[in-house]
């Protein structure tokens, strides 16, 4: 048994992956692999343990016919053709559950550096500017009795939605269905995409990116949006349509935006590199040395199970095991 892993992950997912008996080859390098090499590198290969940042195409699961399952480092999948893999009978999996609180913990962090202006108050600091208290200095936005909108209320966007209700929020949610349990907790409540954005002073997205998502926030809904809104997006940079947030922050559409992700990634447009309103991180979402841990054993434990003739845990696909007759 073998597995390709395609990046750097916390040793403790490497030892589960040694210690069940399976082989490991790692490229050991941050930079994500080429194709070529990594269809050269993992050939022969059971399993495949990857990165949001690695791009699991029809190519590379044609080129590997061993495969049997395809580990995803990660909640989102949208890395991976997993239409193609099902037909091909190769398992998907993700990280769901253990990395819920961290990243609705940042998205918490991005709202209240924006509302508050935290980074550039820093900034400003650091380079020798506060001479004095003054009354109208970095004046931000309070965010009690305030309506947050919530876009994908699905794990880490209730998470989050409940973390607000502790500031005072009031909750606002857009997802395909309603959630009762989290309406039961938190009081939000459920509405159209059009009427969150045009009643929510805060907005924050954690949908899935899928091509129903793809370019959900363009021009029109930047428009339908409160003037001086704040946008956080946590999710993935291709929810929103980065030229169209850039001209929201210029016209004073948005009072700010925290972005952990980016439409083109790791590319950032230039303009938001300059605004001060702006609030950036490295995709960092996941972040804190107890989740990425448990997101290597997560991922090698499906990995495990499968190659061991067991159902992973967090599969993000079906696949029938044919039991074959005697
Ligand atoms: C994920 O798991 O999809 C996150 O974006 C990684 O932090």
């Amino acid at each position: 048994m073998k597995v390709f892993v395609t990046s750097i992950i916390p040793e403790i997912g490497i030892e589960i992956l040694k210690k069940n008996g399976i082989e490991v080859i790692q490229y050991k390098n941050y930079l994500p692999i080429k194709k070529d090499e990594l269809i050269k590198k993992a050939k022969g290969c059971d399993a495949l343990l990857c990165l949001l940042s690695n791009k699991i195409d029809k190519e590379i699961i044609e080129a590997l016919p061993e495969l049997k399952i395809i580990s995803n480092y990660a909640v989102g999948f949208n890395n991976i053709d997993v239409e193609y893999a099902t037909q091909k009978k190769i398992w998907v999996t993700n990280t769901p559950d253990v990395l819920t609180d961290a990243t609705a913990d940042l998205a918490f962090a991005l709202l209240l550096a924006c509302a508050r202006r935290i980074v550039e108050a820093d900034q400003f600091t650091r380079e020798g500017k506060f001479k004095i208290w003054q009354s109208d200095l970095m004046l931000g936005k309070d965010l009690k009795n305030k309506t947050i909108g919530i876009i994908g209320a699905g794990r880490i966007g209730q998470a989050f939605g409940k973390r607000t209700t502790g500031f005072g929020m009031k909750i606002l949610y857009y997802d395909k269905k309603r959630v009762p349990e989290f309406e039961k907790v938190t009081g939000a409540k459920f509405t159209s995409l059009k009427q969150l954005l045009k009643k929510s002073d805060f907005i924050s997205i954690h949908t899935p990116l899928n091509k129903e998502t793809y370019h959900l926030i363009d021009k029109e809904e930047f428009d339908t949006m409160k003037d001086g809104a704040i946008l956080i997006n946590t999710a993935r940079g291709e929810v929103v349509n980065e030229k169209e947030l850039v001209n929201a922050l210029k016209s004073g559409k948005l009072f700010a935006a925290g972005l952990d992700v980016y439409e083109f990634e790791p590319k950032i447009t230039k303009d938001l590199l300059k605004m001060k309103n702006v609030v950036l991180l490295p995709h960092i979402g996941s972040a804190t040395v107890e989740t990425r841990n448990k997101m290597a054993e997560l991922a090698a434990s499906n990995v495990v199970r499968v190659l061991k003739g067991k159902n992973p845990l967090t599969p993000v696909n079906e696949i029938r095991q044919v039991k074959r007759k005697k």
